[in-house]
């Protein structure tokens, strides 16, 4: 039997660089929002482990986030049987939307109901911070907070709906790449936190990292506040701009003018409630499995 998960995108609201730390990942404050954009996985018990994916160019062997996912889960817990893993990827890749690590969070939900783990979600947030530094976060989805590498998550509630606007360039952003760029760059202006208690600042300190690499980047977040977006936003890494819009209508108008300039594709998404959220991302439930009781 078939069984299906969407696996949605981010965008980081907000993200502070703290520091870098003697492990060479940097120390972060972000704010995490789930949009309506997403991947879907399907999975099929099998004797063993495979994948394959359709959508996107993207390899389908071990270096893939998802069979990275399903292997580290089965040293977690001793040998595992197998399963067919099928991955649609409409997420674009290298964009600063979490889509490898969305899918990898979700092989982590699918194969825990699949093979009758029974973990709790704390439980496969170790797991999943052992994958990548953002994995944590899609197994929570909605709004949070994320510290650390990014890996410590604090589900918040939601905050008001939002239309978004998101422009694609036709390049990705390498994430080690902008990192390296803030490395060499003076750092943002202080205060570089915000004071304590008060909302945390609402800006994104690889934003000007990711412009020096790819000075494009600034002129489609003028273009976004040009059409009326506040704030335009990185979305982490890139190479994804994003707008805010007071209304769908909006969004759509300025999607409209901004489509297709300079070979830039726009779309309109919302972000996502983690009740939302829930309903389409985590997993089916197994008659007499203990495992997606655990994830309630
Ligand atoms: O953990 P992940 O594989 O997603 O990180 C990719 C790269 O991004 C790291 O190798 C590192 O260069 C950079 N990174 C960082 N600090 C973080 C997260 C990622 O420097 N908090």
């Amino acid at each position: 039997m078939n069984r299906a998960l969407e696996a949605f995108a981010k965008v980081n609201r907000s993200l502070l660089v703290l520091g870098k730390r003697p492990d060479g990942f940097h120390e972060l404050d972000t704010l995490f929002q789930t949009i309506d954009l997403s991947d879907e996985l399907l999975f099929e018990e099998d004797d063993r482990l495979t994948l394959s994916v359709a959508g996107e160019e993207i390899p389908a062997d071990g270096t893939n986030l998802v069979l990275r996912a399903a292997r580290a889960l089965s040293e977690r817990t001793g040998p595992a049987p197998g399963a067919r893993i099928r991955l649609v990827k409409r997420i674009p890749v290298g964009a600063g939307l979490g889509g490898g690590s969305a899918d990898a969070a979700a092989a982590l939900l699918g194969l825990n109901a699949l093979w009758g783990l029974g973990l709790t979600r704390e439980e496969l947030g170790s797991v999943a911070a052992s994958v990548g530094s953002d994995v944590a976060f899609f197994l929570f989805g909605g709004r949070a907070r994320g510290t650390g590498r990014g890996e410590r998550i604090e589900p918040l509630p939601d905050a008001p709906d939002e239309s978004l606007v998101l422009l694609f360039p036709p390049f990705g952003m390498p994430t080690p790449d902008v990192y390296r760029s803030l490395d060499t760059s003076p750092l943002p202006v202080p205060p570089r936190r915000g004071p304590a208690g008060k909302a945390p600042p609402d800006r994104n300190d690889l934003e000007a990292a990711a412009e020096r690499l790819r000075p494009e980047l600034a002129a489609l977040r003028a273009s976004l506040r040009a059409a009326g977006a506040s704030p335009a936003r990185l979305s982490g890494s890139g190479s994804t701009v994003f707008g805010v819009f007071g209304s769908r209508e909006e969004a759509h108008r300025a999607a409209e003018s901004l489509d297709g300039r300079g070979g830039v594709r726009a779309a309109v998404t919302r972000t996502l409630s983690r009740a939302d959220w829930s309903r389409r991302a985590l997993p089916w439930r197994t008659e007499g499995a203990s495992a997606p009781e655990a994830l309630r």
